[in-house]
């Protein structure tokens, strides 16, 4: 067991026995220390694909990843009465890239969405995928009102956060522009959108389309 697993699975057993005894204030404790080994756990797998090889790379389909994304994100979602719409009409096409990696970036990206606009009165994330001169372009759009221009090349940049009280590492878009110029692709914000938008290109290859 890593140390960290073994924090995890000690934690649990505090949990069950605090459960037992009815300690509530000892509970919360537990419970922050839970989270937050959870957070460790996501930083740790955040790395270690940065040191990776490309040997898990295989031919993915976005729809399917950003569809699991979802599941992992949709009760902080549902809690914050926020909406969320997906748009993959034209999309089944593959590209070159890990799953796993992918799954990475696309969930730091809605956990970036939630919190940016969890506060706000108007609260949706529209993510749409689109096939565009050979590229398969993902955009995640939430209803935020977008990333001050002397902000938008620092939030790629390690360690940059606006979280320090909640806990950001600022590593989430800084690793994920890394592991996506690896496939081959680009992460940007855009612009010319009137809200908060991350425009993602992956290159499709004439060979990767799926079999029909
Ligand atoms: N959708 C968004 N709306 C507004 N600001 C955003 C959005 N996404 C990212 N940011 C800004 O970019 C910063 C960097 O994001 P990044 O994902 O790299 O780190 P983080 O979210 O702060 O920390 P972590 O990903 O480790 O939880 C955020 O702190 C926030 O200020
Ligand atoms: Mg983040």
């Amino acid at each position: 067991m890593t140390p960290l697993s073994l924090i995890h699975y000690h934690n649990e057993h505090l949990i069950k026995n605090l459960e037992e005894k009815g300690n509530q204030e000892g509970l919360a404790y537990a419970q922050k220390v839970k989270e937050s080994a959870r957070r460790v756990i996501e930083i740790f797998d955040d790395m270690r694909s940065l040191i990776k090889d490309r040997d898990d790379y295989e031919y993915v389909e976005l729809a399917k990843i950003i569809k699991k994304s979802y599941f992992y994100t949709h009760i902080q979602m549902q809690k914050n009465e926020i909406d969320f719409v997906f748009d993959t009409q034209n999309s089944d096409q593959l590209v070159w890239g890990s799953s796993g990696q992918l799954g990475q970036v696309f969930t730091n990206l809605l956990n970036n969405s939630i919190q940016a606009i969890k506060d706000l009165e108007d609260k949706w994330i529209k993510v749409s995928i689109k096939n565009t001169d050979g590229y398969l372009v993902v955009q995640v759009m939430d209803s935020g009102d977008g990333i001050p221009r002397d902000m938008q090349e620092k939030i790629f940049e390690s360690l940059f956060t606006t979280k320090g009280d909640s806990g950001g590492t600022g590593l989430g878009l800084a690793i994920s522009r890394r592991l996506i110029e690896r496939m081959g692709g680009q992460i940007d914000i855009d612009e010319a959108c009137p809200n908060t938008c991350f425009t993602l290109k992956f290159p499709i290859k004439e060979e990767s389309k799926k079999a029909s």
